[in-house]
């Protein structure tokens, strides 16, 4: 039987129209090695995704899969709750706060997923101002674009237009700002004439709200799903001193951007950002078990002290929260990032990668190329001088994102942008193979 057809039949399958799959041959992947993937029918796939952002240290690692192995075999499961938990949660608690020494994170809240993990920190942060009397504090500024999530509070966060309008009514209390997206400036502006009016545009927006209600700021460090957009240096910088003089909580979506993705540890790093909260997900187990983590500074989580009875407490926990198999398989695979230096790999090959995608930029159809460690973007345009955009009827990305798969790559599109985030394991050969592959897609594209 041909899994396609079943996946027909049968499967609901997340952002996809169904519809046209009776049409169109939906992919099947049975197994993955590095950076490869290989489908029911046996042919091999460069994945220049990493399945969804997330699978740093490749497919196929024995030492993750060991892990899974030995903590099924010692214990399957055992909960978190009312002061019970599992040695192994214990452990990587430990551990990511170590890793985020430079941020101070001092504890660690596990669920299942990054959309779970900014719903535990939107009510961290609520939470807070509420247990310090302040409980009009309670909005939550995030921006256009920004991408955290499916679960009510963090698709309220979510700035995406069209994953929000079929949902509404959402979580009230969230307002939006507009992103720092450089190669479409929202006021127009050219990168010489910035003062970073898209993060002034908080100080604004709080003053108008009353910087008296609002109780956190949430942003990726790098914007994703939205379209890899990577702010300039000094946007942070200015985001955070806004956030700090008006006493607003600063919360760093580090889902796609943590654990080496950007070149740096953590995302925030590459300007310095010290988060009062930040996320995890995906690349923590890189996609082995599903797992996410909130990792909180000391004065959120001493906020909560008290004592039994008192309510203070965090009455907050999915079932599986600190799952530990889950939880081994991550503490494998922050054994390899740090053994095989895929921090370090990711900023070099991340360079290369951006150096051959600024070559792209010779085709009328590429706008823009850029890159920062191992997440890229490269805008689709249809006039290179106006940044005219391709008609959004024609899906241009999907066509793109289609012809790439018949030639072996795996790209995802975002609109018209076609995002990249390999596993931090790619060879340079195979950043050529896509590179290659791609150049002749956009000479298709582009008519000549
Ligand atoms: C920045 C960011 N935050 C949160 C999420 C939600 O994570 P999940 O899909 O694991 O719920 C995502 C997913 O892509 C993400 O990119």
């Amino acid at each position: 039987m041909d899994p396609r057809q079943d996946y027909r039949d049968y499967l609901w399958a997340p952002f996809t129209q169904m519809g046209d799959l009776a049409e169109e041959e939906p992919l099947v992947i049975v197994s993955g090695d590095g950076a490869v993937v290989t489908d029911n029918l046996g042919r091999e796939f460069i994945d220049g995704h990493a399945a969804l952002w997330l699978a740093n240290v490749g497919f196929r690692r024995p030492e993750i899969q060991n892990a899974i192995a030995k903590q099924a075999e010692q214990l399957s499961w055992f909960p978190s709750f009312g002061g019970m938990s599992n040695n192994i949660a214990v452990e990587l608690a430990k551990r990511l706060v170590m890793l985020s020494r430079e941020e101070e994170m001092a504890r660690v809240f596990f669920s299942s997923g990054g959309s779970e993990s900014v719903e535990t920190a939107i009510k961290m942060a609520r939470q807070y101002f509420h247990l310090q009397g302040q409980a009009q504090r309670y909005k939550i500024i995030a921006r256009r674009k920004a991408y955290h999530g499916v679960t009510y509070g963090a698709l309220s966060a979510t700035g995406v237009t069209i994953n929000r309008r079929l949902f509404e009514p959402l979580v009230p209390g969230f307002r939006h700002i507009n992103p720092p997206y450089c190669y479409r400036c929202p006021y127009g502006l050219m990168p010489e004439e910035c003062q970073f009016e898209c993060a002034l545009e908080l100080e604004e927006l709080l003053l108008f709200e009353g910087p008296e209600t609002v109780a956190a700021f949430i942003g990726e460090p790098v914007m994703g799903a939205g379209g890899v957009i990577i702010p300039p240096d000094g946007y942070w910088q200015t985001i955070e001193r806004i956030c700090r003089s008006y006493g607003v909580l600063l919360i760093a979506d580090e889902v796609i951007t943590g654990f080496g993705r950007t070149g740096e540890y953590f995302g925030g790093r590459h300007w310095d950002l010290k988060p009062d909260i930040m996320v995890f997900a995906k690349a923590l187990t890189s996609g082995y078990l599903p797992l996410g983590a909130t990792a909180v500074r000391k004065h959120i989580f001493e906020a909560s002290l008290g004592h039994w009875g008192d309510g203070r407490e965090f009455r907050h926990g999915v079932t599986y929260s600190g799952h530990p198999i889950a939880c081994a398989a991550a503490l494998a695979n922050l054994d390899i990032i740090d053994a095989e230096a895929l921090v370090t790999e990711a900023r070099e090959k991340g360079q290369y990668l951006k150096e051959r995608l600024a070559t792209l930029e010779r085709f009328p159809v590429v706008g823009h190329t850029d890159a920062l460690g191992l997440i890229a973007r490269l805008e689709l345009v249809q006039d290179k001088k106006s940044k005219r955009p391709f008609p959004k009827e024609d899906l241009t990305g999907l066509w793109v994102s289609r012809q790439l798969l018949k030639r072996g790559i795996i790209l995802r599109p975002l609109g018209d942008v076609i995002s990249f985030s390999p596993p931090l394991v790619i060879t340079r050969e195979q950043i050529d193979k896509i590179i290659d592959v791609l150049s002749d897609v956009l000479l298709v594209l582009s008519g000549e």
